[in-house]
């Protein structure tokens, strides 16, 4: 595998740009794909074997053009997927629960945790199971969120209805959790509105993925060496114009190379 060649980052929608965004700043030189599946999302209502054949053919396609890593910013697609992809390829391939999970587990103070996560993740309770085998002390309660990552691609906006669907979300966290996961890539995108109904330690995965991402290509002598910022292309399989959109808001810089693709 060659240093200079691109990381591949991908999602159902918009939701890893908030991976990538982390990935930016710690690894600003490396050149970057990033693939959003918008026509298929939200993959947290899908079934286990669409899940599957979707990520495989998105990662399939960063493979094939050359990518040397691969981060599934996408905890449905890790829920579903993860074991599969890392056997399919021969590169690494980085996920963003695990690093929810560690900085969950260092955080909390009680050993309270709740996480909220798109229904697929909560029925496979990837995130009880990782938590657990790390601290077996810990009690965890998963909330599914049905329509949150839908109101997110949609565009969230100040909108009455969304922030109420989200309190109630929030309403279900028992009162003696200290830490609160965001077991979905797109719900960081409304941390604020989270904040102003969850006030204790929360935890988006980000930046420890993006931490996990350059020492893992430190060890495997990949990190770019170039001096130069480095370049992003965004493929969606949805429309160009939301995407820049919601992706310009999210990651707070201009989107340049953006296309549509089909899958
Ligand atoms: N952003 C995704 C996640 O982290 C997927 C949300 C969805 O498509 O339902 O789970």
């Amino acid at each position: 595998m060659i240093k200079e060649n691109s990381i591949g980052v991908f999602d159902s929608g918009v939701g890893g740009l908030t991976v990538l965004k982390e990935m930016v700043k710690l690894l600003g030189n490396e050149d970057y794909i990033y693939f959003g599946d918008n026509l298929h999302a939200p993959y947290g209502e899908r079934s286990n074997s669409d899940i599957k054949s979707l990520s495989f053919k998105i990662a399939d396609f960063l493979v094939l053009n050359k990518c040397k890593m691969l981060v599934i910013a996408c905890n449905t697609i890790v829920a579903s997927a993860f074991e599969d992809i890392k056997k399919r390829y021969n590169i690494p391939i980085i996920e963003v629960v695990s690093n929810g999970v560690k900085a969950a587990v260092s955080v909390t103070k009680n050993n309270n945790i709740a996480v909220m996560a798109t229904p697929f993740t909560v029925s496979t309770d990837v995130y009880s199971r990782t938590i657990k085998s790390i601290n077996a002390n810990a009690s965890v309660t998963e909330i599914p969120c049905k329509t949150l990552c839908a109101m997110i691609e949609s565009v969230w906006g100040n909108s009455d209805e969304h922030y109420d669907a989200l309190k109630e979300y929030v309403s279900e966290i028992p009162q003696n959790v200290d830490t609160l996961v965001l077991g979905c890539t797109h719900y960081p995108i409304v941390i604020n509105d989270i904040k102003k109904c969850f006030d204790k330690n929360i935890v988006d995965p980000a930046y420890e993925t993006a931490i996990l991402s350059k020492e893992v290509l430190e060890q495997n002598n990949l990190l770019n060496s170039k001096g130069t910022k480095g370049n992003i292309i965004f493929y969606t399989s949805g429309d160009t114009e939301v995407f820049k959109f919601l992706g310009e808001n999210i990651l707070g810089f201009s989107l340049e190379n953006i296309e549509h693709i089909k899958l």
